[in-house]
């Protein structure tokens, strides 16, 4: 094993966690240091550095103006949980899931909100038939499955035109992918995934037909404060223009400025897209030539450009699991991938983040790695054999 020669780079940053992911080229602390620390929220300071996020927001990823966009607690997690739990119940609805975290949203409709949804579901690798969904009904789905690196190619299976709502978990896929938000009603993410920013805060964007179910529904459940998006049947339109429900962290409000500002300097949307594509394709030029590693996603047009997912095919690997961990360990003893293991409940082999704030030269950088690590954990196997 020992005599395995390692490659000759490695990559400058060995950052390659799917969240929090990797901050933006260039990034300390000290750029941060505009943040209003210790000053209220509500003050004029606190609201403008809120409002600017908000525009931000809406500039860079192309939202319609008659969209509302709203920061909200809790990541990604909380702002799925508030459209799910203020607007279903109306309609029926379907559910798509093909990996973990589209499962936790249908464990959460029927399980905890007892709806009778349609659940549709595809194994890891695979994508849910989205020409079978009827769009009349509520859709729950997520944008691109991060355990599974399995992402929907583009909105055209959604119609324009239809009587229910997309609710759309967009969280490993705004600012790496063209969202088109005609299709979409509701659109949630987090700053702690493609933008490099924190955790914590969740982002909840509207179309006007979902603020209408807001204000024209009313669930037959309870709902905490820290969900509740109208009053008196009436949407809190504050809420859409940096007046939060409770208390955000300035820094973190900072943090996403920066990451912002930084996307714009790259050309917006389009450049991030395109560095996000650019680190997909290295790791997909890697594998095209190699018979014991592949994409977990079967369909090409399906592969994730920022959750990329691999899994090892060699015949001689006996315990699956076991290697794909002993591979990680390895890339991470090394410093030269760090958290670059499968989620825990997806199939094993590894994940490679390829979001925006992820370099190319690092990405090409670490695939002989794989390679070293690979060859390593054979060795091993045949040793003990
Ligand atoms: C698709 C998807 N949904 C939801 C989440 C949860 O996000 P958060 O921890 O920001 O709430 C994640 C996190 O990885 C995710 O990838």
């Amino acid at each position: 094993m020992s005599d395995l020669q390692t490659p000759g780079a490695r990559p400058a940053n060995p950052r390659f966690s799917s969240g929090p992911c990797a901050k933006i080229p260039g990034y300390s602390l000290d750029l941060l240091s505009d943040a209003p620390l210790g000053r209220s929220h509500r003050a004029a300071v606190g609201k403008s550095k809120l409002a600017e996020a908000i525009d931000l927001t809406r500039e860079i990823l192309g939202v319609p103006a008659d969209y509302r966009i709203g920061i909200v607690p809790a990541s990604d997690t909380g702002a799925v949980e508030m459209a799910l739990w203020s607007m279903l119940g109306a309609r029926p609805v379907e559910m798509l899931a093909w990996e973990s975290f589209g499962e936790g949203w249908v464990t959460d409709v029927v399980k905890q909100l007892k709806l009778d949804a349609t659940v549709r579901k595809a194994p890891y690798g695979e994508i849910v038939d989205f020409t079978q969904v009827d769009f009349d009904k509520d859709v729950v789905f997520t944008w691109n499955g991060t355990t599974s690196g399995v992402r929907l190619p583009d909105g055209n299976a959604i119609p324009a035109t239809r009587a229910g709502l997309t609710i759309c978990d967009a969280t490993s896929a705004a600012f790496a992918m063209d969202l088109p938000f005609d299709k979409l009603d509701v659109v949630t993410f987090s700053w702690q995934k493609v933008l490099g920013g924190e955790g914590a805060h969740g982002v909840l964007i509207l179309s006007p037909r979902a603020v209408e179910r807001l204000e024209s529904y009313t669930p037959a459940w309870p709902l905490p404060k820290i969900f509740r998006m109208t009053k008196g049947g009436k949407l809190i339109e504050g809420i859409f223009k940096g007046e939060t429900i409770n208390t955000p962290s300035m820094l973190c409000v900072e943090d996403y400025l920066v990451a912002l500002k930084w996307a714009q300097s790259i050309g917006g949307l389009k450049g991030l897209i395109a560095r996000s594509e650019a680190n997909a394709k290295a790791v997909a030029d890697f594998i095209a030539g190699r018979n014991w590693i592949a994409n977990l996603a079967v369909d090409p047009a399906t592969a994730s450009c920022t959750s990329v997912c691999l899994k090892f095919t060699d015949p001689r690997i006996t315990d699956g699991a076991a290697f794909a961990k002993a591979v990680a360990k390895r890339l991470e003893k090394e410093g030269v991938a760090l958290d670059a293991g499968a989620y825990r409940d997806a199939p094993p082999g590894l994940r490679i983040w390829c979001g925006a704030t992820v370099e190319t030269s690092d990405v090409a950088a670490l695939m002989p790695w794989i390679e070293w690590a690979f060859d390593a954990e054979i060795a091993a196997l045949s040793q003990a054999a």
